[in-house]
C-alpha cells in the first residue's frame, strides 16, 4: 500500500495541531498584556504561555517533516514547474518566522520586557489565520 494517504495525514494532523497553538498564544498575550500590573495573573500566563510555546513546537517540526517526506515521495516532481508550490514555501516560511517571533514575546513577557499594548497583540493574533486561508487555497486549489 502506498504511504502517500499516511504521509497527508499526519501532515495535516500536525498542521491543525500546530494552528490551535498559533491561535491560543496570541490570544495569551493579548490577556496578558492587560494584566502585566496584576502579579498573580501576570505569572499564571508566564507559566501559560511557556508551557503552550514548548508544547506546540513539535507539531511545527512534524507539519514541515512530513511535508518535506511528501516533496520527496514525488510531489517536488510533479508540482516543482507550478508556481502555487513556491508561493506556499515561501507562506509556510512566513509561518515559520511568525511562531519564533510568538518565542521571543514569550521571552520578553517573562522578562517583564513586553512593550506591545493588548490592542497591537489583537491585529498580531489575525496574522496567522491570513496565512492559513492563503497556504490552504494554493494547496488545495492549486490555481498555477
Ligand atoms: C515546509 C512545510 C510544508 C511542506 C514541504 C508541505 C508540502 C506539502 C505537500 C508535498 C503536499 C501534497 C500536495 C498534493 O499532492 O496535493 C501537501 C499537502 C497539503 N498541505 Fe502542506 N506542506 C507544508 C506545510 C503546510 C502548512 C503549514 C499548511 C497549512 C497551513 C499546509 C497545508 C496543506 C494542505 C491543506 C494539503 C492538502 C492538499 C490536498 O490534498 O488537496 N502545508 N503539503
Amino acid at each position: 500500500m502506498s504511504p502517500w494517504p499516511w504521509l497527508k495525514a499526519l501532515h495535516l494532523i500536525f498542521m491543525v495541531s500546530w494552528f490551535a497553538g498559533l491561535f491560543y498564544l496570541p490570544r495569551l498575550f493579548v490577556h496578558h498584556a492587560m494584566s502585566t500590573d496584576e502579579p498573580v495573573l501576570d505569572e499564571k500566563f508566564k507559566v501559560m504561555e511557556r508551557k503552550l510555546y514548548y508544547f506546540v513546537t513539535p507539531w511545527m517540526i512534524f507539519t514541515v517533516v512530513f511535508g518535506t517526506w511528501m516533496l520527496i515521495a514525488g510531489a517536488w516532481a510533479a508540482y516543482s514547474s507550478m508556481m502555487w508550490l513556491h508561493i506556499k514555501l515561501l507562506l509556510v516560511a512566513v509561518l515559520v518566522g511568525y511562531h519564533f517571533w510568538c518565542g521571543k514575546l514569550v521571552k520578553d513577557f517573562r522578562d517583564g520586557k513586553n512593550t506591545h499594548s493588548h490592542t497591537w497583540y489583537r491585529y498580531f493574533n489575525e496574522f496567522p489565520l491570513l496565512l492559513l486561508v492563503a497556504i490552504v487555497w494554493l494547496a488545495v486549489f492549486k490555481p498555477f
